[in-house]
């Protein structure tokens, strides 16, 4: 069934011949421990990067790269035809070239011009042949016709050098695709459109060793990143303490600690956005007075002492935001979301907690999760309602953080 997540899929992986052949490894361990079924179908300069003899091992099943091999069973359109999705990582200048050109020289090429399925290709190359006109008109027809193409992260290349060009981790590009199959459209609609997203926890500096902090990691701000690269946003992340996680490939990620950076961070960058995201988990107080050296267990009631610790609040980022916006100093049409975490008490829900919140706040919308010790902070999924200020109310049912950010991004592409 489509859309979900726990049912076993047959894939297809597809291996094309560059460096970064090895990172398809990882690719097909994840899919077959997952559960699904994966055949490999490397290039034939796939092969001179990673013997068909670790393919057939990791995946479980032979490998070909003709289409003279299996011919009884015409293994092209057998595997075309019953394949669920196809992933294709590491791809090649000249592979997007074939494909863009409906070519079938090969056992790869021809299985993907028979596939019905969601077929999502990552290329990795230097970064002259990523920019060249040549390779961004394939890609531009590529996804003109549906397929998806994974934005190349910006980094070390095969040599000394460094550019956009590199492949991303097989984690991101195994995000991306589970996020396909499970029925979310990559299409370019937010191209043209700039996404500033606030993502992590901050940190309030109490001396030089310790932090009043939280328990956010950053990945559904990371995922919503990485959702709107996909879609064509040019996208900023200010991100709070997001140093454990991989930097959405396409995305510029300015790295902070304390809400008053954030803060800084996102209204310099705020006039340029069309959009702002705040997904950060911000604390609302810090300590009055940092201390300089690192304080001790002293019990004197007149010294500073951790047991005492003076606090005072934080601004409110995203009412500030919003007050900007009223003010002209950001775009009257800038539209602003927020999050709201909660976890309900004896006296409300959470929903009620966040209808107020919405109003409180002034943002356009909200995302209200119900949090917790072993609820969505740190988790891989998320779920929530997501809460419109003219009062319109989706429930988003739990999936992926992925899955999540996409449907955020289709009711916010509707509004702007
Ligand atoms: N937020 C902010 N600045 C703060 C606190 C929160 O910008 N000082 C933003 C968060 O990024 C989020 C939204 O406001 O988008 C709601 O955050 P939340 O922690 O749920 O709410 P609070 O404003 O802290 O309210 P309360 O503590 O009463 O739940």
């Amino acid at each position: 069934m489509p859309g979900d997540q726990s049912q076993p899929r047959n894939l297809v992986i597809g291996v094309c011949g560059g460096i970064a052949a090895y990172k398809s490894c990882q690719l097909i361990r994840d899919f077959t421990e997952a559960g699904d079924q994966v055949r490999v179908i490397p290039t034939e300069s796939a092969l001179r990067f990673v013997g068909s003899a670790t393919f057939e091992a990791l995946s479980g099943n032979p490998v070909s790269t003709t289409v003279f091999s299996e011919v009884d069973e015409v293994a092209h359109v057998r595997l075309g035809q019953e394949a669920d999705g196809i992933v294709i990582a590491p791809a090649t200048a000249d592979f997007l070239a074939r494909v863009a050109h409906g070519r079938a020289d090969d056992l790869l090429a021809a299985t993907v011009l028979v596939a019905a399925c969601p077929v999502i290709i990552a290329p990795a190359m230097h970064t002259e042949m990523w920019e060249n006109p040549a390779t961004q008109a394939n890609v531009a027809t590529l996804r003109e016709r549906g397929i998806v193409v994974v934005n190349p992260a910006t980094g070390r290349l095969t040599g000394k050098d460094s550019g956009p060009g590199r492949l991303p981790e097989p984690s991101h590009i195994a995000d991306i695709a589970r996020t396909v199959f499970s029925g979310a459209s990559m299409k370019q609609t937010l191209a043209g459109v700039n996404v500033l997203i606030s993502a992590g926890g901050t940190q309030e500096i109490i001396d030089p060793v310790r932090f009043i902090g939280n328990r956010s990691s950053g990945k559904q701000g990371f995922a919503l990143a990485e959702i709107a690269v996909q879609r064509g946003a040019t996208v900023t992340v200010v991100a709070a303490n997001c140093a454990a996680l991989p930097a959405p490939p396409g995305a510029t990620v300015i790295p902070v600690e304390t809400t008053r950076e954030l803060q800084q961070e996102l209204h310099n960058q705020a006039p340029e956005a069309d959009l702002i995201i705040m997904a950060a988990a911000v604390s609302d107080f810090r300590p009055a007075n940092p201390a300089e050296f690192k304080m001790k267990k002293s019990h004197e009631t007149d010294s500073p002492s951790l047991n005492r610790i003076e606090m005072t609040e934080n601004p409110d980022v995203l009412a500030s935001l919003v007050k900007a916006r009223a003010n002209r100093t950001l775009a009257p049409e800038t539209v602003i979301m927020g999050f709201a975490a909660e976890t309900g008490d004896d006296t409300q829900s959470i929903l009620t907690y966040a209808e107020e919140k919405l109003e409180r706040k002034g943002c356009d919308m909200l995302m209200c999760n119900e949090v917790g010790v072993g609820k969505v902070f740190g988790q891989s999924t998320n779920q929530g309602y997501l809460m419109d200020k003219d009062g319109g109310i989706s429930e988003i049912a739990a999936a992926t953080k992925h899955m999540v950010a996409a449907q955020i991004l289709d009711k916010l592409a509707l509004r702007l």
